[in-house]
Formats: structure tokens, sequence, C-alpha cells
């Protein structure tokens, strides 16, 4: 059970996050901390435990810096995690939510950096520039309009129409090439695009497949023998989501024999853990193939996209217990406080009977409400309870203190 009302807040931002979330966390009254490395255990709740003043802390941290339950047991004062990248694995999700500790990440904003990727590996594909490249490379003129392409007109098969899938769907559109896509969820269809009803139609159809699928029981070897084997021959498979989706052994085989014209992997069922380390895949040494180190997502605008996309959902928990977006938690949303009212955010343990003694504590402060959000999952919830008088009413102090005091209550501030 955690009460926190103080609006000091600081922010400590390691492993060298992009400088486009200060602005944010500055604008928000935030104090910011930043760190080139990351931290162990120990020196985290260290720094997060030294950090001014007695009001929330916030962490940022990449892919380095772990937050356990360790470090949330330690750090009584924080208040959310940033997770300045797509993973969320360095964390302890569950036991942040069950410490009323939310953490946000940035889902999307990579997004166009992939797409992007994928339609310039479409036209390189499909011209073979790669291979023609190596061959001048190595001072030979292999100057030919065989087997060389324009993508206008040609139909791409999208496996995942999500946020990646979907902005394919639309840079596609726009060379002029037809666009279908196949998703386990029913999708609207962007533009053109049509929706395919089985893998198997998309790939019987497809002169390029694009897979932008999540990494799950489901779509692991999604792409095996069998499902090559289906495709167009001469067709182009493009790999981007993750490692393994592909059988990349069926894969070799099946550009070693001409049956697939080229693929661009990006993807590997196992992949380096750093920079500068040794890779092998059997896919090396074929002339049809681009690889690529798992760059589809890294731009310098990817990293500004996410330096600002978690800075302002931190900054806008902070100040308004907004919750969308939050990856362990509900997501709760609430406009923006107008017209001289206060706030209190709740967030507390999803048991019979939690809704009402919070309001049954609201309602013998006799102060009026004015909206109630609420959001749910199994176990947690998280409440804003909008009053009309201000914060600096006493009451309005003692009712925060009072909904902190239930048993239920994991964490409850007045904003
Ligand atoms: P998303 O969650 O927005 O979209 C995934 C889509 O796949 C959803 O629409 C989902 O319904 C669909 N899907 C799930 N299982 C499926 C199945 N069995 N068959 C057909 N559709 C299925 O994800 P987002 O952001 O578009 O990312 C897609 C993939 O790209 C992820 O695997 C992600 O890890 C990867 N990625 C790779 C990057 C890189 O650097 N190469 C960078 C960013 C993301």
């Amino acid at each position: 059970m955690r009460a926190v009302s103080s609006p000091s807040a600081h922010v400590l931002l390691l492993e060298n996050i992009h400088g486009s979330s200060h602005p944010q966390f500055r604008e928000a009254g935030v104090e910011v901390h930043a760190r080139a490395t990351g931290l162990t255990e120990d020196a985290l709740i260290e720094a997060l435990n030294g950090l001014p003043g007695d009001g929330p802390v916030m962490v940022g941290i990449r892919s380095k810096t772990h937050v356990t339950a360790r470090v949330l047991d330690a750090v009584p004062r924080l208040l959310a995690v940033g997770a300045f990248c797509i993973g969320t694995d360095q964390i302890d999700l569950a036991g942040a939510r069950d410490r009323g500790v939310v953490v946000f990440n940035a889902p999307f904003s990579n997004t166009r950096s992939v797409a992007e990727l994928i339609i310039g590996e479409i036209i390189m594909l499909s011209r073979h520039v790669f291979m023609r490249s190596a061959a001048c490379h190595r001072g030979e003129w292999r100057k030919s309009a065989k087997g060389s392409n324009e993508v206008r007109g040609k139909t791409l098969g999208i496996v995942g129409y999500g946020h990646i899938g979907s902005q394919l769907s639309v840079l596609a559109e726009a060379l002029g090439m037809q666009v279908m896509f196949y998703d386990i969820v029913g999708k609207l269809p962007l533009g053109n695009a049509q929706a395919c009803g089985s893998l198997e139609e998309l790939l019987e159809r497809s002169d390029f497949v694009s897979l932008h699928v999540p990494d799950t029981a489901l779509t692991r070897g999604m792409m095996g023998a069998a499902e090559i084997a289906q495709m167009r021959r001469g067709a182009y498979l493009l790999n981007a989501s993750r490692g393994l989706v592909v059988d990349v052994d069926a894969l070799r085989s099946a550009l070693d024999e001409g049956r697939l014209a080229g693929a661009a992997i990006d993807v590997y069922p196992k992949e380096p853990k750093g920079a500068g380390q040794a890779f092998e895949s059997v896919l090396q040494g074929s002339e049809r193939a681009i690889l690529t180190p798992h760059i589809g997502g890294s731009t310098e605008e990817a990293q500004a996209n996410i330096g600002r996309e978690v800075s302002i959902a931190l900054t806008r928990y902070l100040s308004s217990g907004v919750t969308v977006g939050a990856k362990n938690l509900p997501h709760v949303d609430a406009p923006e406080l107008t017209g001289g009212g206060c706030r209190i955010s709740n967030i507390h343990r999803n048991v019979p009977g939690v809704l009402s003694a919070i309001n049954n504590v609201v309602a013998a402060s006799e102060i009026n409400v004015a909206s109630q959000h609420l959001a749910t999952v199994a176990s947690v919830g998280v409440l804003i309870v909008d009053l009309c008088i201000p914060r600096a009413d006493p009451r309005v102090q003692s009712l925060r203190e009072a909904i902190a005091g239930l048993s239920t209550s994991l964490r409850t501030r007045l904003l």
C-alpha cells in the first residue's frame, strides 16, 4: 500500500536514451538525470533512492538494465518504468503490476522504419540488385533485363496486418502494387487491400510474401517447407518479423532449387547477442538472399520517436493518471482536468467489493464527484475519480489518505 502525492518528480534515464525525451519531461516539471550506461540491480536501487527529494521517481531503460522484484521492493517511490524500446522481458511486469508500478514501452515507434526497409527490399529483389552489385564488385558486368521486373502491378501478400503490415500496405499501394493480407484477427483493409481467407490462398496468389506476425506458438514455423512450396514459382519471401517464423533450411533449398527467386531476411532463429559478434546462418552464400542484421527498426527517426512516445506516456500518467498504452496495467483514459477540480488516481487489487469500499469512502467525505473512469483486468484495476473541489482543499488530502488506507489499494495519488 503506497500513497504518493508530491508533485516534485525525477526521472533517471539510462543507456543513452535519445534526447528527444528531455523536452517532454522538462515541460512536465520532471527533473531529468541521464546516464550513458545501464546499471546492475544494486546500482539501480542506489541511484533511484539517491534521487533528490521525496517525490515520485521514474526510470527509463533499454534492454540492459533489469527492473526486478528486488528493485521494485527497494524503491517505494518508483511510480513508473519506461522501456525506451519494444521488448519488456527485462522488466518484472507482473511484479510491477502487483505493486502498482506502471510500465510503458514504445510498440510502434519503429513501424515506419520496418515498412520502408521492406519496400526498398521488394524493389532490390525484383531487380536482383544485390547479386548484380556483388558481381560489379568482383569485376563482372552482368547487364541484362532477364528476370528483372517493375513492382507496379505485382501482388504483395502481407502476413500479419498489424502496425507494420498495414503501414506496408499503404506504401506498397502507392507504388502501384496489389495488396492482399492474411491475419488471424479480422482487420479493416486499408485502401484497396484485400483480406485473404487463408494463408494458403495468400501464398498461392502473391508475387512477394512479407511476414509481419509476432513470435507465438502459432507463428513459429508457420513458413515451413510445405508453405514455401505453396508459394508461386519465382516468388520472393521477406521476413523482418521474428526468426523462428521461417524454416530457414527449407528456404535455402527453395532458393538453391530456383523455386523462389529471392528472399530478404532481417531476423534469424539464432542471432548474435550484440553488435560486432560473429553471425552464422544457413542462408549465407546464397546470392538470391539479402541478409540484414535485424535492422528493420533501427533508424535515428525510430530512436527519436521512442524517446518522445515513452516520455509522453510517462508524463501523462504522472500528471493525469491515464494508463493508455501501459504494458502491465489496464488502460484507463480520462480528459484533462478542467474547471478547478482535482483528481484521485487509484490502482487497486481487483477483488469483489473493492469499488463499493472506495465509493463508501468517497461518499463519507461528502465531496461531490464530477466523473469516474475505471479499467480492470483480472487481478488489478485502475480508477480515476474527478472531484468538484480544488486540490488545496484539506478534505481532498484526507480522502486520498482514506482511499490509500484501504487494504485493496496499491497506489493512490492526488493530482
Ligand atoms: P502487431 O502486433 O501490430 O501486428 C501483428 C499482427 O499479426 C496482428 O495483426 C496479429 O493479429 C497478426 N497475427 C498474429 N498471429 C498471426 C497468425 N498466426 N497468422 C496471421 N496473423 C497473425 O505487430 P507489429 O508491430 O506490426 O510487429 C510485427 C512483427 O515485427 C513482430 O514480430 C515484431 O517483433 C517485429 N518487428 C521487427 C523489427 C525489426 O527490426 N526487424 C522491428 C519492429 C518489429
